[in-house]
């Protein structure tokens, strides 16, 4: 793993980095579709800057279709786990660049695309976009992308998540009036933007490890967030003896330059 210069951020998601790891969703392929038909940039071959990698799930995405990724993510052990994951298999080259993405350690004009998935929230909104056109060829393309429950789509789901809303205060989510995705389409000028909806089956408690993953859990005191976690458990299986939910998600995608 190469070091560039960093501030003390990421700390968040070190702390819930297995949580994260085992708990949160991959992207459904006709992201990659999307992403490909909205940039004209195809994957196999390309240079990716993935900003704000995380665990790699992105990262193993790109580089399964042909991409050579450069990861970089200021959180040691979210690319920690990034990079051991990515040593189990062949693929194609990877960087993994412990760095801030508001200064990306990278010289000019080296990249096809930067994807920003489920990250670009956490940057700073002119900085971030500033340095990946300054990353990027000039053809290149900038995509931000995020996974959302569709709570509207099922009861049971808009009632978790008006649970998490009254229970945690730093809750951000569809259950929050205000709420809406990060404004990544102000930040560049946009070609496209798309909304993908799919589903997502999986057991309770590897839902219950994607709830753990979140910021607003990492911020709680572990007592807080087993008490919590245990009352979303019993209303789940309630609901759900089986054990097994079909949950209704969408993702948002922007690409832009
Ligand atoms: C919600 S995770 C997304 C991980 C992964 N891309 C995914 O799709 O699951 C957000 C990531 O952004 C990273 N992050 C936070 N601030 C950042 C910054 N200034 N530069 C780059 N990454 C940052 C965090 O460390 C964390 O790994």
């Amino acid at each position: 793993m190469k070091t560039g210069p960093i501030k003390d951020l990421g700390r968040a998601f070190d702390r819930v980095a297995d949580a994260y790891d085992a708990g949160r969703p991959c992207y459904p392929d006709e992201l990659y579709h999307a992403l490909t038909d909205v940039s004209g940039i195809d994957l196999d071959g390309a240079t990716t800057v993935d900003v704000g990698a995380g665990t790699g799930i992105m990262t193993r995405a790109l580089r399964a279709r042909g991409s050579q990724v450069i990861a970089v993510d200021p959180g040691e052990a979210m690319l920690t786990r990034l990079v051991s994951r990515a040593a189990d298999r062949q693929g194609t080259p990877l960087a993994a660049v412990l760095a801030d993405g508001n200064e990306l350690p990278l010289a000019d004009g080296v990249a096809d695309l930067v994807t920003y998935a489920q990250s670009w929230h956490w940057l700073d909104p002119v900085a971030s976009i500033t340095e990946a056109r300054r990353v990027l060829r000039p053809e290149g393309a900038i995509a931000g992308c995020w996974n959302f429950h569709h709570a509207a789509q099922a009861e049971w789901l808009a009632a978790y998540e008006a649970r998490l809303a009254e229970e945690v205060s730093s809750y951000w989510g569809p259950a929050v009036e205000e709420w809406s995705v990060p404004p990544i389409a102000a930040a560049f000028e946009v070609i496209e933007e798309r909304w993908i909806p799919w589903t997502r089956l999986i057991g309770i408690e590897q839902f219950l490890l994607d709830l753990r993953s979140h910021s607003y859990m990492a911020a709680l005191s572990p007592e807080r967030a087993d008490e919590l976690v245990g009352r979303q458990r019993a209303e789940l299986r309630k609901e759900f003896p089986e054990g097994v939910l079909s949950v209704p998600m969408r993702v948002y995608l922007a690409v832009g330059k």
